[in-house]
């Protein structure tokens, strides 16, 4: 049997990995700078992380959610605590798609509405509802589409409140990331999420902060969205979660109220996922991750503006992208094969940071020399052809 082919790959096998580093199968160790999809929060195989998952193992891994099961009661103090997000209630899933999924039907049981606000160049997850409200024709599939919902500019305060003044009763749910990650980190601004909250709130719609990927500290702040000064009513949470343990979750404020089986999950919180999602959050407190995600974001940001040659330094924390001029279009892909720096990007020239949260500032540094000599290189050659 073959795979299915669903992404092209970059050639390399990673066969070891440790905290900001991972190692291919020739024994070649590159620095980290993807995270593999901002999923790294805590670094690769932290050894309290292994450790809580490992004595996890031992005593049970999986049991159905028919029963009580104290880690999940736990994991949600723990998240309230560090969120603080304390007085939402915390219902677990498996995956970013599955935690927009539930968030999206939640507003539409407690509002008994169908619209859904999303925006330009979102993307909220592949499968049926979280794909209709990203905005890629290639990943929406004829069964996917819908009606129900609309695309607005993201970032246009005119629009959102035209939209609301015609339809602001029929709609169920406003839903937007913090920082758009796939879109090509594009931060939302706190004004436009404030003016969200003041819409929802007058016309009864819910807030669905999508914090798949800028949030869980990524932004420096618990979501990236507190940086307007306002609460969203659901949050969706997956990847950092788990620090590469598949998990992911939405908190929901008190005002929703839970009916029993409109929700569930077979796999969602089981054990081992918890206590993965346990560790995270230790040790995130313990080494005070979401500072330095700040700190180390703050000094990258302020080296990369230093860089005349790229264009449009953007992002929060350890969440940050630039624009690669047309000339400098192989500088990715260098990085990876030169100087063994693994980078994410977004279409169509767009390299995105999403490193793990414990980021050394001399990994930054290495990073910064690194894409100094490859610009470099590149304008040399240029200059040598032409
Ligand atoms: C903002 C956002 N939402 C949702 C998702 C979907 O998450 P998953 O791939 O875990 O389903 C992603 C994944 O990249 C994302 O970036």
């Amino acid at each position: 049997m073959n795979l299915f082919d669903v992404y092209p790959l970059n050639n390399v096998t990673i066969v070891k990995a440790k905290d900001s580093y991972v190692w291919d199968s020739d024994g070649n160790q590159y620095l980290d700078l993807y995270g593999g999809h901002a999923v790294i929060s805590i670094g690769h195989t932290h050894p309290h992380w292994v450790r809580r998952i490992e004595d996890q193992l031992e005593k049970v891994a999986f049991y159905s959610n028919s029963v009580q099961n104290p880690l999940q009661v736990e994991l949600a103090k723990k998240l309230g605590e560090v969120s603080g997000k304390e007085d939402y209630q915390l219902f677990l899933c498996n995956s970013g798609a599955e935690a927009n999924e539930n968030a999206l039907k939640m507003a539409s049981f407690h509002t008994g509405r169908k619209k859904v606000v999303a925006f330009s160049k979102a993307f909220h997850g592949r499968t049926s509802l979280a794909v209709s409200v990203t905005d890629n024709k290639n990943y929406v599939a004829p069964v996917n589409e819908t009606d129900n919902v609309t695309f607005l500019p993201f970032n246009d305060e005119a629009a959102l409140e035209a939209h609301f003044t015609k339809h602001g009763n029929e709609i169920a749910a406003v839903i937007i990331e913090g920082i758009q990650g796939v879109g090509g980190i594009n931060v939302a601004t706190e004004s436009f999420l404030q003016l969200i909250r003041r819409l929802c709130d007058q016309y009864g719609a819910v807030f669905i902060a999508d914090a798949v990927q800028c949030g869980y500290g990524r932004s420096g702040k618990f979501f990236s969205h507190d940086y307007a000064g306002v609460n969203a009513d659901i949050y969706s949470m997956a990847k950092g979660m788990g620090n590469g343990f598949p998990i992911g979750a939405i908190i929901l404020a008190p005002h929703i109220k839970p009916k029993h089986f409109q929700l569930g999950t077979t796999f969602g919180g089981n054990h081992l996922a918890c206590a993965a999602a346990l560790a995270v959050l230790e040790v995130m407190q313990q080494e005070k991750l979401m500072e330095n995600a700040a700190e180390v974001g703050t000094y990258l940001q302020n080296e990369l503006k230093a860089i005349p040659e790229l264009k449009n330094v953007r992002g929060r924390g350890l969440m940050i992208g630039f624009d690669v001029p047309e000339e400098l279009a192989p500088l990715r892909k260098n990085l990876l094969t030169n100087q063994r720096i693994f980078t994410g990007e977004a279409k169509p020239n767009v390299i995105r940071l999403l490193p793990s949260l414990a980021l050394k500032q001399k990994d930054a540094q290495q990073f910064i020399d690194a894409l100094k000599n490859e610009i470099a290189a590149l304008k040399e050659a240029a200059t040598a052809q032409a």
